[in-house]
């Protein structure tokens, strides 16, 4: 997969060369490329806003310097090596909520590009011009209003990253985490068995495999009912049932 950034805040993304994401740059498997937008403005004070038309507070960043950087980066011809269209994804608190089936979905796809905005946004007409040489999707992180973009798309690089085949050491752990069976993930003990006067739960150390699995299904229903009813009126009770019954 490859990756572009595009901000006026590069170090930000400094982070992308540790943990996970930089072994997996290392290894060839991601390319993650930072492009500072400044460098596509071209006058003496490097300036990439303005005011908005319309009146109203704070500034709107320019056309300009977003078609000018997003070019650099696209593909040429306009689909990626292995025909794909490039995603340019927009973080925005007006965008479409971000969850983890679409981050399965974005790790399937070959080019991202992360457009990320400062100040009251960009301008929307470069949404319209990147529509005619990307598919383009504004997401949000969630229901709260960040300073700009760059924590945004670090999170997506993080959950979308990880899903990667050949990431994650153990593709079963991946399988076996929250929100993968649309619950939250089951509480998790280890050594020692007492600890300050508090058991790891019994039926954990029964060697029962049965037992166990039941046990945790119910912790998974329990907690997410307490923590987030929402995700129980949306579960697909069938497909838990079937899984269930396979183990
Ligand atoms: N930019 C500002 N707030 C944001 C949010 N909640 N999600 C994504 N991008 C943002």
């Amino acid at each position: 997969m490859r990756i572009d950034v595009f901000t006026i805040f590069p170090e930000y993304f400094s982070v992308l060369d540790i943990s996970l994401v930089g072994k997996a740059r290392e290894r060839g498997l991601l390319e993650v490329h930072t492009h500072d937008l400044r460098d596509h403005a071209h006058d003496r004070h490097r300036t990439v806003d303005d005011t908005p038309y319309g009146g109203g507070a704070g500034m709107v960043m320019k056309a300009q310097p977003w078609s000018e950087a997003l070019s650099s980066a696209l593909p040429e011809g306009g689909l990626t090596p292995s025909g794909q269209r490039p995603l340019l994804l927009v973080p925005s608190p007006a965008g479409k909520v971000f969850d983890q089936a679409t981050a399965q979905e974005w790790s399937e796809r070959e080019h991202l590009l992360f457009a990320c905005g400062r100040y009251e946004g960009i301008d929307e007409r470069v949404i319209e011009w990147a529509a005619d040489r990307a598919e383009v999707v504004p997401f949000s992180l969630g229901d709260y209003v960040l300073n700009g973009g760059e924590v945004a798309s670090l999170a997506i690089i993080e959950a979308v990253g990880r899903l990667i085949p050949g990431m994650v050491g153990n593709p079963a752990s991946l399988v076996e985490e929250s929100h993968s069976d649309g619950l939250l993930e089951y509480p998790v003990y280890t050594k020692p068995a007492s600890w300050e006067g508090l058991d790891v739960p019994p039926v954990l150390l029964s060697g029962d495999h049965g037992k166990v699995d039941r046990a945790r299904r119910d912790w998974q229903l329990e907690r997410t009912s307490t923590r987030r009813p929402d995700l129980i009126e949306k579960l697909d009770v069938a497909g838990l049932d079937k899984k269930d019954k396979a183990t």
